[in-house]
């Protein structure tokens, strides 16, 4: 049973959700950020930067698991070779990271990055499991609000989601921490397949709101890889439970 871990970026979106789950688990939880967090929360929150190679000694001492979750626009791959150099030398037995569907396919520099701190997880000689997640309610909902502010909204044709939601990822996140490594796990995605289109009239719905849709064509490679659906998993991921509707209902309802 794990009983000490040590969370990167706990104060994110996702790692909001997971610190509760491994707290009513019994286990000793220190988060690592840049900003810290408020410590009355029953966590030990450290401060570092992980691209900047700072701090991270401190955060994973006597941390037998890691949960990585640590992530931004750029640098994840960087960020995560210093993060797995340091989980290594202070001898962790479990380094559990999250992903995203669509890092070994999507030409794309983001999902690059993410295929970088992947390798660097799974070359750190520290056992390992790995979840890649589709993307998350919140970030599509940022996404959708943006192009519901315009006159018109773009709607790029064939560019598809399953969106899933993060108290679900982290419901699986916190089983995997607390299991036995596992190497790379079956992706998790959310119940449901959308257009662009789709999640933006929902969100247009809900909020009593219309707008007229324009549609686009994404050209070369990018718009090619997401017509051939790469950043999809439609077959044997697991699903969450909680649909784009429910979370729209929920958030804004
Ligand atoms: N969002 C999605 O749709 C999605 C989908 C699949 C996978 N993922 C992955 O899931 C992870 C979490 O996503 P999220 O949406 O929860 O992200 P988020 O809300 O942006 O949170 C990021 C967390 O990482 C910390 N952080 C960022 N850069 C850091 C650095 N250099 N050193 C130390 N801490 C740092 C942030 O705190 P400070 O700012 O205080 O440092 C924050 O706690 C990311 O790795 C992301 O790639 C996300």
């Amino acid at each position: 049973m794990t009983s000490s871990v040590l969370i990167t970026g706990g104060t994110g979106t996702l790692g909001r959700h997971v610190t509760p789950l491994l707290l009513d688990a019994g286990c000793k939880v220190r988060v690592l950020s840049r900003r810290g967090g408020d410590p009355s929360d029953g966590v030990e929150h450290v401060t570092g930067d992980l691209l900047a190679g700072e701090g991270i000694e401190a955060a994973v001492d006597g941390a037998e698991t890691v949960l990585h979750l640590a992530g931004g626009p750029k640098g994840d791959d960087a960020a995560t070779r210093n993060l797995a150099r340091a989980v290594s030398r202070a001898g962790a037995r479990h380094l559990v990271h999250i992903s995203v569907i669509g890092a070994d396919r999507m030409p794309l520099g983001w999902f690059r990055t993410q295929l970088g701190a992947e390798e660097a997880v799974t070359g750190s000689g520290v056992p390992w499991t790995m979840l890649r997640a589709a993307q998350f309610h919140d970030l599509v909902l940022g996404v959708v609000r943006k192009m519901a502010a315009l006159p018109a909204v773009p709607a790029p044709g064939g560019l598809r989601f399953q969106p899933v939601d993060a108290r679900d990822v982290a419901s699986r996140l916190a089983e995997l921490t607390l299991g036995e490594p596992a190497g790379l796990v079956d992706d998790l995605a959310g119940p449901a397949v959308y257009g662009m289109a789709d999640l933006v009239r929902e969100y247009l719905r809900v909020r009593g709101k219309r707008r007229a849709m324009v549609p686009v064509r994404i050209p070369g490679k990018v718009g090619r890889a997401y017509r051939a659906g790469d950043n999809l998993t439609l077959e044997g991921a697991d699903l969450g439970g909680r649909t784009w509707e429910d979370f729209l209902a929920e958030r804004l309802g």
